[in-house]
Parts: C-alpha cells; sequence; structure tokens
C-alpha cells in the first residue's frame, strides 16, 4: 500500500530557504520528498540536494521517483550524523539546510510501525527499524518512575503517574504487545470524567514514547550546532516542528547562538570571546495559513524558525 505525506509550511520553507540555483542543500528529513522536490525544482543540473532520512521506508520510497535527477544524492542516515554524510562527500559547508521534524504520515498510517493509537499494531514506533530499542521494551522494562518521568516531561500529561502505575499493574499480567493493550491501559488509567476532554486520552502518551525511543530532543539538541557549522556564510537553517518541547529547544538554541558575549554584565572585559554564529530571521515562529490548517490537519501544530549563518 502507498501512504502520502502532505508537505507542511512548503511554499514558506522554499521561500525562506532562498534557493540559489547553483548551490548545495541539505534536507535532513526527506519523508516522502515533499520539500526536496521543491528544493530539486529550483536547482540547475549542478546545483545538488543532499536528502537524508533515518528510515529506510522514505528512502525507498522515494527513490525510483527521482532515479533520473542528477541532483538528488539519498542518504539513509541520522540527520545528526550529517557532518559524516557531508565529509564523505567532500562538501564542507552547504547553501542552506531544512529539517521538518517529528513523524510523517506514511509512518503514522502504517500501522505496523505502530506510532498511532488509532490504528492498532506492534507497539514498536522506531523511525529506523534497524535499532534496538522499541516502545513495547520501554513499556514493558522502565520502572515506574522512569515511565512516568518520561510521560511528564515529554507527554506533558498530568496523569502520568497513575499511567505508570497502571501500565506496571498490567504487565504483571502479561506483556503489552499492541497500542491497543496501552490504550486499553491509559484509558483505565485516566478518569472518564477527564476523558471526555483534551483529546483522545492516549495522545500525549504515545507523544512521549515516540520521543523516548527515538531520542528525538537529544537528537535536536545535538543537531543545531553541527547544522550552523557546515552551513556557509548568508546559509539559512529552516527548523520545523511539531510541538513546545521541540520549538523550544530550537528558540533557546537559535538565541545563545546568536549571542555575542555570554559575560557577566560586571566584568570589565570580555573572556568568553563568544561571537555571534546566527542571526535569527523569523523573530517569532511562521504558521500555517488558516486554509493550510482547515485542508492539512498535521499543520495546526506546526512552527517553522529560521536562522542565518553569519
Ligand atoms: C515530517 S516527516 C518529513 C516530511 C517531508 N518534509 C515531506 O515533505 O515529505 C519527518 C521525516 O523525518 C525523518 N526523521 C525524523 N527524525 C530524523 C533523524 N533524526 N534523522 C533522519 N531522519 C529523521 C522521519 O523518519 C520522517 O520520514
Amino acid at each position: 500500500m502507498e501512504y502520502k505525506h502532505q508537505a507542511v509550511l512548503l511554499k514558506e520553507a522554499i521561500d525562506y530557504l532562498e534557493i540559489k540555483k547553483d548551490g548545495i542543500y541539505l534536507d535532513g528529513t526527506l519523508g516522502r520528498a515533499g520539500h526536496s522536490s521543491e528544493i530539486l525544482h529550483n536547482l540547475s543540473e549542478i546545483g545538488k540536494l543532499i536528502a537524508l532520512d533515518r528510515d529506510t521506508a522514505a528512502i525507498k520510497a522515494v527513490e525510483s521517483k527521482f532515479s533520473k535527477s542528477k541532483s538528488l544524492i539519498l542518504k539513509h542516515s541520522n540527520f545528526q550524523d550529517l557532518d559524516q554524510v557531508l565529509d564523505q562527500l567532500k562538501i564542507k559547508a552547504v547553501d542552506g539546510m531544512l529539517f521538518d521534524l517529528g513523524v510523517s504520515s506514511p509512518q503514522l498510517d502504517n500501522p505496523e510501525r505502530g506510532f498511532s493509537y488509532q490504528k492498532n499494531g506492534p507497539l514498536d514506533m522506531r523511525m529506523n527499524s534497524s535499532q534496538s530499542l522499541t516502545a513495547k521494551t520501554i513499556v514493558n522494562n522502565y520502572s515506574a518512575a522512569e515511565l512516568e518521568k518520561i510521560i511528564t516531561e515529554y507527554g506533558e500529561e498530568n496523569w502520568s503517574a497513575r499511567i505508570a502505575e497502571f501500565i506496571v499493574k498490567m504487565r504483571k499480567e502479561k506483556v503489552i504487545e499492541t497500542t491497543d493493550d496501552l490504550v486499553e491501559v491509559i484509558k483505565a488509567a485516566i478518569p472518564k470524567a477527564v476523558r471526555r476532554s483534551g483529546g483522545h486520552p492516549a495522545r500525549r502518551t504515545f507523544q512521549a514514547l515516540r520521543i523516548e525511543t527515538n531520542n528525538e530532543l537529544e537528537q535536536l539538541k545535538n543537531l543545531i550546532d553541527k547544522a550552523v557549522s557546515y552551513l556557509k556564510p548568508g546559509g539559512r537553517l529552516v527548523i520545523i516542528t511539531f510541538h513546545s518541547l521541540e520549538d523550544r529547544i530550537v528558540k533557546h538554541k537559535f538565541r545563545d547562538l546568536a549571542k555575542d558575549c555570554t559575560c557577566p554584565p560586571d566584568f570589565p572585559i570580555c573572556v568568553c570571546d563568544k561571537k555571534s554564529e546566527v542571526k535569527v530571521i523569523t523573530k517569532s515562529p511562521i504558521q500555517a495559513s488558516e486554509i493550510e490548517k482547515e485542508g492539512n490537519p498535521r499543520s495546526r501544530s506546526a512552527k517553522m524558525r529560521v536562522a542565518e549563518k553569519i
């Protein structure tokens, strides 16, 4: 079955990249190549696009469609290893980079991947199917305290303690194997009266488990410094996030990179020697238009921030 993905903030991302026809660009989150296709349209034959995805399904789905393109280089890689990919290609710096974070619709829609609380499937949630850690391992092995911590921090879930307690109780009787098994445990843990508001009761816990399984926030933190160090002066870094935890990391990291000297104000001279590395282009994040939000519900939570290397 072919699963589709509708690119979010497509025009805005392409406009902010200010693509040069013969430039070199990196799309760190290929997905189904919505953004990559548009970048390619804006490049001449000598321009280059290096597109990465940690999910082999994304690479396979896109490979044949672009087999004739001389500009596209596809790599199965985590974006936090972009330095290794660029070094192997002997590319010292690029003209722009895009990261459209999170999961793609094909990952969510395929029940076998175990990302969705709305479709029954194995409790998997790995973006890279060759890694060993799955959501099932986490749910069945982490202590109640560890589960509560990740559900609180990554899911911002008020009922995390009860959910963790119910998971531990349930798994003593039988292994929690499927997304439906987990949804049932979460529903039992959250009182009915509370469940009537605030969307699907499993949404926050599933988000937390997905973030933990894929180490998403750590990888985002590692990414930004690396990405900036491989940008040419004037090159733009465009990042689209889908929840406040990610957006906060991008906002703070951009602000830190844009800062000059960070010595305390009472120091007579600068001893830190810090120079600003980027200029923040988007003072507040770009969000989808009402029309886009209506046509693509995934875009409702999207926030795009852009920084330019100095
Ligand atoms: C929201 S989708 C991107 C959609 C794409 N922009 C499009 O228009 O089709 C996110 C993609 O990034 C990939 N991804 C997420 N984290 C990644 C990482 N750390 N390294 C490489 N790829 C990653 C996911 O596997 C998924 O395919």
